[in-house]
């Protein structure tokens, strides 16, 4: 065993002592029932405990995670910026909060007026002609997406299409939604300068193509250099094209995905837009889409059903799009993130958003610019929101990038994302997000250029590394196959089932 033991924290039986309490009950207020003596036991062994220590306790495993609130998080791909408290304060306000589902439409006019809006800006922002707000993340956007492009096509008769391109750089849900909408992956290489291979997609453009499904920046955070050409060839061989819009961090307020002409597209609102969502969840994913693909949304969609005046505020409902591929999500959606987004979105305004978007690029910019000379760069280009890097160095053969993540944790950083995109070696993938001074890219810059020196001239204490953190170095893929929920884990008193090295 590691060395868990000695530097986990103790567990709440731990600290368990005989005839402590938290909070003395009250008698009941009703007469005692007769239960069934199988459910009435006489030692549940649960832990006596006085109120402070149960605090203190909670409060400790608290502050063991990592957390945007405690630290830079650098987290590729996955845009953790700050998320504006006030947005926490909007969700929380009554009338959304205790809103139910099923309650009837006129009853609940604020909460449609909000949805409606945001609707209205989500295609504004993207240059769309609908969007839906159904799908609960992104990849589920892409679920929703692919199954629009396939029923579009259906609906024309044309039968023989059932590929979907998708660049070689792309997050792993990509092809994994395509599959799931039991459609066929057709991988595209990169080129030298970590754009689609346009020479590749020529090749695979034909009457069975359904369409491109294509990340700008892709997820190497560059900008697709030929992607007026990539979608003009798709096009030309009747394909759609689906934006992976995960990364509108880089764009938003500049450019419309929309123009390039892209035909759906989701939104991370969990990212772009702030929420919360480390440690999984909740996301949104809304669909934004094109003319010809805007009878296809999922339905219901929220609408103006009587339109307002001077006086009287519009009657909001629910509308169908006329060949809607149905329900995606029970309900409408992921209302809470809705809320956050709108909120994000309208105290920030057009010009804010844009800010955000510039200096989520310079502030990628700035961190590459400090510590290219070490790292190396296997596309020597400029970045947007975010940038990939080697974790490898020639005369540090041992050292992997999961050690200088590893290390990073020392120095009281949360680590990049590793190993993605696959076509890079050793990836580091760093996304700062416009929310970080530079006093803090400055410290993590040091960090990572410390941790370069440190490869070299003592790989061991990256190898070892995190020296700091409550638990050593996991077997990752056991500690998430093999997960220990219980409070009173097996493999403290076992440690042969410890998912620990
Ligand atoms: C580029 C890209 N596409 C799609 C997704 C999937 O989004 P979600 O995690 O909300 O399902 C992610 C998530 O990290 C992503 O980075």
């Amino acid at each position: 065993m590691s060395a868990l033991g000695s530097r986990l924290e103790p567990l709440v039986y731990d600290l368990s002592r005989p005839g402590r309490s938290g909070a003395p009950l009250p008698e009941p207020d009703v007469p005692h029932a007769e239960l069934p003596s199988d459910l009435l036991r006489e030692e549940l062994g649960l832990p006596e405990i006085t109120q402070l220590d149960a605090v203190r306790h909670f409060q400790r495993l608290s502050q063991l995670n990592h957390s945007i609130d405690t630290g830079f998080y650098p987290l590729g791909s996955c845009t953790m910026k700050y998320n504006p408290r006030i947005n926490e304060d909007a969700a929380r306000l009554p009338g959304f909060l205790h809103a139910h589902p099923l309650q009837e439409a006129n009853t609940v006019q604020g909460s449609l007026a909000l949805m409606y809006e945001l609707q209205e800006w989500l295609k504004e922002i993207g240059g769309f002609a609908g969007v839906s707000l159904q799908p609960a993340a992104g990849a589920h956007g892409e679920l929703t997406g692919i199954l629009m492009m396939r029923a579009y096509h259906l609906a024309r008769g044309d039968m023989a299409r059932h590929k979907i391109l998708i660049p070689d750089s792309a997050h792993g849900t990509n092809p994994a939604s395509t599959t799931m909408s039991g459609l066929e992956v057709i991988e595209l290489p990169s080129d030298g300068r970590g754009n689609v291979d346009v020479k590749a997609l020529r090749a695979e453009c034909g009457e069975d193509v359904v369409g491109l499904m294509i990340t700008n920046p892709n997820t190497l955070g560059l900008f697709e250099e030929h992607i007026e050409e990539v979608v003009q060839l798709t096009r030309d061989c009747g394909g759609l094209i689906y934006g992976d819009g995960a990364n509108m961090n880089a764009l938003t307020g500049v450019i419309r995905p929309g123009d390039f002409g892209f035909d759906v597209m989701h939104y991370n609102l969990h990212k772009t837009f702030s929420t919360p969502h480390g440690g999984g969840g909740p996301g949104s994913g809304p669909v934004g889409v094109s003319e010809r693909m805007a009878d296809y949304l999922p339905s219901p969609i929220v609408a103006i059903i009587e339109e307002g005046d001077e006086k009287e505020p519009p009657l909001y409902g629910f509308a169908a799009p006329p060949k809607t591929i149905g329900r995606m999500k029970a309900f409408n959606g992921q209302f809470g993130v809705l809320v956050r987004a709108y909120a994000y979105i309208r105290i920030h305004g057009a010009a804010g958003l844009r800010a955000n978007a510039e200096h989520a690029v310079l502030n990628a910019n700035y961190l590459l610019s400090k510590v290219r000379a070490e790292y190396h760069l296997p596309f020597e280009r400029a970045c947007l929101h975010e940038f990939v890097v080697e974790g490898r160095w020639r005369g540090a053969p041992d050292v992997h990038a999961l050690d200088v993540s590893k290390r990073l944790m020392d120095f009281g950083f949360h680590p990049p994302t590793n190993y993605f995109p696959l076509i890079v070696h050793e990836a580091l993938m760093i996304e700062p997000t416009e929310t970080e001074s530079r006093e803090t890219l400055d410290a993590f810059a040091d960090a990572l250029l410390q941790i370069a020196a440190t490869a070299r001239d003592n790989p061991e204490e990256l190898r070892g590394a995190p020296h700091t953190t409550p638990v050593a170095r996991m077997d990752e893929v056991r500690a998430a196959r093999q997960l220990v929920l219980c409070c009173r884990p097996k493999f403290l008193s076992e440690p042969a089932q410890a998912p620990y090295t």
